[in-house]
């Protein structure tokens, strides 16, 4: 059966621990032979639906630095933008490509894509997960502490696709994960259900509050992320307006731990859902966090397409 990566919970807590120290192994080890050629001849479509700058660009330098090559598949040119079906295109490309990685809307389109296609469909960002991202997390809080499990962290802002994987990764990894939304922008609730199965599985804990002080108190790890996400550009000014006092501020983060970090999976909006002070300060760990979407991305690659 072909392995697909569609959100986190589909790789269970062993895949999910597997994965992360392979991220761990290619980061220590990036010029190691192994890794220079082991993805030599492959090549992975890449097809967005919606803006990216890290996305795009470190999954196409992570199959460069594999060996292999990055396409990337324009929908506008393509005949996907004169309504060339789905099935059809997933159907075609499967012969020609290792690997599809797909930024698209809809989480039913992206399984289309996998229920039609013959190679791994990888999720680079859907309306209800971010997967890669929460790869690039973990490692990061991995790096700063020297473990995920039990550590404590605050997520402060929307309910959304980044807040979903997080919540997934932390119930997978057994880490302490405080979700702090205004009314009415919790997490899904399909998504929290299969969370709590997942804490089950992987001894995680995920609460979710509408108190974003109590949240964070005491926590290593704070992380934000906008408040209007692609595809909700309307209603930018009402959640401006519904999400006031749920920026991270230099006086939130001081009810976290005395070593807490603060990450954000970028673009960040300084003066909206984060201060510049914090985004800029000592605790900010977002270009680490950005860099490790290399890292992890490899991790995914070598995983799906050669099988680790
Ligand atoms: N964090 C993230 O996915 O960034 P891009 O939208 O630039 O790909
Ligand atoms: N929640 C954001 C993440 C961007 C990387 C969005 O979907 O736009």
């Amino acid at each position: 059966m072909t392995r697909h990566l569609l959100d986190l919970a589909c790789l269970g807590p062993r895949g999910l621990a597997d994965l992360l120290l392979l991220a761990e192994e290619v980061k220590t080890h990036p010029r190691e032979a192994r890794y220079a050629d082991a993805l030599k001849g492959r090549t992975l479509g890449m097809l967005f639906h919606k803006a990216s700058t890290r996305t795009r660009i470190s999954f196409e330098v992570a199959m460069n630095q594999l060996g292999g090559s990055a396409l990337l598949i324009s929908t506008k040119d393509s005949q996907l933008g004169r309504g060339e079906s789905v099935a059809d295109t997933a159907r075609t490309l499967s012969r020609y490509l290792d690997g599809l990685m797909i930024r698209t809307f809809e989480d039913e389109r992206l399984a289309e894509w996998a229920e039609h296609a013959t190679i791994p469909i990888i999720n680079g960002l859907t309306d209800l997960h971010h997967p890669c991202q929460a790869v690039a997390y973990l490692l990061t809080v991995k790096e700063r502490f020297g473990t995920v499990q039990g550590v404590s962290m605050a997520y402060v802002g929307d309910g959304n696709n980044v807040a979903h994987s997080l919540m997934e990764a932390a119930a997978l990894s057994g880490m302490d994960l405080r979700v702090a939304t205004p009314q009415g922008y919790e997490p899904d609730a399909e998504v929290s259900r299969r969370v709590r199965e997942l804490c089950a599985e992987g001894g995680g804990r995920v609460t979710v509050t509408t108190d974003p002080k109590a949240a964070v108190d005491g926590v290593r790890a704070v992380y934000t992320d906008v408040w209007a996400s692609m595809g909700q550009e309307e209603e930018k000014a009402r959640r401006e307006r519904d999400f006031a006092g749920f920026q991270v501020d230099d006086t939130l983060l001081a009810g976290a731990a005395g070593d807490a970090i603060f990450m954000h999976c970028l673009p960040a909006y300084r003066g909206l859902e984060v201060s510049a002070g914090v985004m800029d300060g000592l605790r900010s760990a977002v270009f680490d966090q950005a860099e490790n979407r290399l890292h992890a991305q490899k991790a995914v690659l070598l995983t799906l397409l050669v099988g680790g």
